[in-house]
């Protein structure tokens, strides 16, 4: 018998819809579309100019600031092509890259820049990226910029703005930081705000939803027991949780070779969250436990 060979599951028919990393299967942000089109028209400029207004997009973990910017950032090279307008639009995690070279770096290598991962020195990497923007307005999305923005006196963010056609979109978890920066920071990026706030239960269900159509077997989850873990997910302020609970539940109905998800694995999906400790006890004698126990 091969190790890892298991049995066709009866409930879950896709894992990857799941995972917290995972894009929306229909490849747009449900319940953004306000956003996406305000963030668009502050971006529009680009397309003229060669500069739009500097974004810089702040909310809760969880409330859908990366994928909204991906989404952006596709249709901005889109966008550009059907219109034949030349435009260069990159992503870059600072959270991953941590410092302002290996940012820089990991820009100027998204840029299609051919650098080796190592020798060459900051100088020349800025020449790169200025050699670039010369002939091509460029967008560049730095996704958890705090990082960068603690680490140094005069940020590469900074450095970025001051090049001609060049486009700034800041993304943040810590909303405490944007009111950090000192004026002159804000005056020299005059960045646009926008505050993504946290999921309501009705778009909470309305993503996962979504996700269960694409991960789970049909009427492996009741409409039922997907408000509940809504719910959750919209007082936790944050849809992976809503993942993460579905995932487990599914994992347990599966443990018991069920074909549905039972209100018992969600029960115990929800006991093995930490994060929500603090939430169970304020919501010990509230509507979705006691659902909950009422189903039992
Ligand atoms: N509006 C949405 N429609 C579909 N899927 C969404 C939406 N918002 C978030 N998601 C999904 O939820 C997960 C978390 O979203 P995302 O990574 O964008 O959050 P975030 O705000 O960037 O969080 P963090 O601050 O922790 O980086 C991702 O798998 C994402 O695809
Ligand atoms: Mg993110």
């Amino acid at each position: 018998m091969t190790l890892f060979k298991t049995p066709e599951s009866r409930i879950v028919q896709d894992p990857r819809w799941l995972q917290p990393l995972s894009s929306p299967p229909g490849g747009r942000p449900q319940g953004r579309e306000p956003y996406l089109k305000h963030m668009a028209t502050l971006l529009s400029d680009v397309f003229t100019t060669g500069k739009g207004r500097n974004l810089f997009i702040l909310g809760k973990p969880g409330t859908g600031k990366t994928v909204c910017v991906r989404f952006l950032l596709q249709e901005l090279q889109r966008h550009a092509e059907q219109e034949e307008i030349p435009l260069a639009a990159v992503y870059v995690n600072a959270g991953k890259t941590r410092t302002p070279y290996y940012t820089l770096l990991k820009i100027v290598q998204n840029l299609g820049v051919d650098v080796p991962p190592s020798g060459w020195q900051m100088f020349r990497l800025k020449h790169a990226f200025e050699a670039v923007t010369q002939e091509t307005p460029v967008v560049v999305v730095i996704d958890e910029v705090e990082t960068l923005l603690r680490k140094e006196k005069e940020p590469l963010v900074y450095y970025l703005n001051r090049q001609p056609h060049t486009t700034l979109i800041l993304v943040s978890n810590k909303i405490e930081d944007a009111a950090d920066l000192p004026d002159s920071a804000l005056s020299t990026l005059q960045p646009q705000p926008i505050g993504l706030t946290p999921y309501t239960p009705d778009e909470a269900k309305a993503i996962l939803r979504e996700r269960v159509r694409n991960a789970l077997h049909p009427q492996a989850l009741s409409d039922h027991l997907l408000e509940i873990v809504a719910e959750f997910a919209a007082k936790a302020e944050d849809i992976r949780l809503g993942f993460s609970i579905i995932r487990q539940a599914a994992h347990t109905a599966e443990q018991h070779g069920r074909r549905t998800i039972h209100p018992d694995d969600v029960k115990t999906a929800f006991k093995s969250e930490t994060r929500l400790i603090q939430l169970r006890d304020i919501l010990e004698n509230q509507s979705a436990i006691e659902q909950l126990r009422r189903r039992r």
